[in-house]
């Protein structure tokens, strides 16, 4: 368990810091002692006794998109992102924390944080399926892995990260100011309309109902400033079984017919060519009052 990340986090029952933990401990305590579990495969489950409504994506839906990712065909947009973050990170200062909120399977955040060279940034990656965060516990053992619902109270502190990343995850927009530094950027991943829509018969998939950046914009206005973005068209050549990946990932893959998706695939040709179509916006935390 990495101790700079844990500076940051606070009890979510009375707020008070954690002490720090033996290298091998199966759980960790605040200061007034309530304690929560490290699973075994190194993630923290901060969650417990909260009874969440939310249905966590299920493991055969983070294997699938685990296996997307790992077939590198968003390797441009890991890239752009390390590179948008690595820049941000230039001119912090101190200790740089990483919070990359609905981490998933940790992707993301381990390329960003091996572009980051000699540098060491610490890393809070927050996701609310264990199936995900078991990944992302092993792929990012040095960063903070914890279970927790984005739209309650973050377990972070006021003013503890430098950047916030969220790659196709909810935005709780009042809570990422909250825990940014005065100085910091959230960094956002949106899919643009018509992102992979080539294959969204075959996949199955939901509309694209983001894009909008005037959307995106309006959704935050109350706690951030847009500093600019940028577009990321990445061009695909795709397999049967990464347009099944791409099924199964998405939210479409909770309630998935899955004889009808071998049926769709099997009468696709050999490669598939799609379009990836992303758009990276960077927003500063507006001065609290
Ligand atoms: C489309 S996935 C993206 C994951 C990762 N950022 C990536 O791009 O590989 C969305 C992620 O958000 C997580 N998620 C959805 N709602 C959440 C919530 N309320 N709190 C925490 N995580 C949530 C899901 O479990 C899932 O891992
Ligand atoms: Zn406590």
């Amino acid at each position: 368990m990495e101790t700079p990340a844990l500076n940051a986090l606070l009890c979510p029952h009375c707020g008070l810091e954690f002490t720090a933990p033996q290298p091998d401990a199966h759980s960790l305590a605040c200061a007034g002692a309530h304690t929560f579990d490290v699973a075994r495969q190194g993630y923290l489950n901060l969650l417990t006794g909260h009874g969440t409504k939310f249905v966590p994506d299920t493991a055969a839906m983070v294997a699938a998109r685990d296996a997307f990712l790992e077939a590198g065909h968003y390797q441009p947009l890991a890239d752009a992102l390390a590179d948008r973050v690595g820049s941000l990170l230039a001119a912090a200062e101190g200790n740089a924390l990483i919070v990359d909120a609905g981490t998933g399977t940790g992707w993301y955040l381990q390329q960003v944080l091996a572009a980051l060279g000699g540098r060491t940034v610490a890393a809070v990656g927050l996701d609310i399926s264990k199936f995900a965060l078991r990944r992302a516990a092993r792929r990012n053992p040095q960063a903070l892995n914890v279970v927790w619902d984005l739209w309650r109270e973050l377990p972070l502190g006021a003013g503890t990260a430098d950047v916030v990343l969220v790659v196709f995850a909810p935005r709780n927009a009042a809570e990422f100011a909250r825990i940014l530094k005065p100085g910091g950027s959230l960094v956002i991943v949106t899919p643009l309309p018509g992102h992979l829509a080539e294959i969204a018969q075959e996949a199955g998939m939901l509309g694209i109902q983001d894009g909008k950046e005037e959307a995106l914009a309006a959704s935050l206005a109350g706690d951030f400033t847009a500093e600019g973005s940028a577009e990321l068209h990445v061009p695909l050549e795709l397999g049967a079984a990464d347009v099944g990946n791409v099924a199964l990932m998405g939210p479409a893959g909770h309630h998935l017919d899955e004889v009808a998706l071998g049926e769709r695939l099997a009468a696709l040709p050999a490669t598939t060519r799609a379009t990836a179509a992303f758009r990276i916006s960077v927003f500063r935390p507006l001065p609290r009052p």
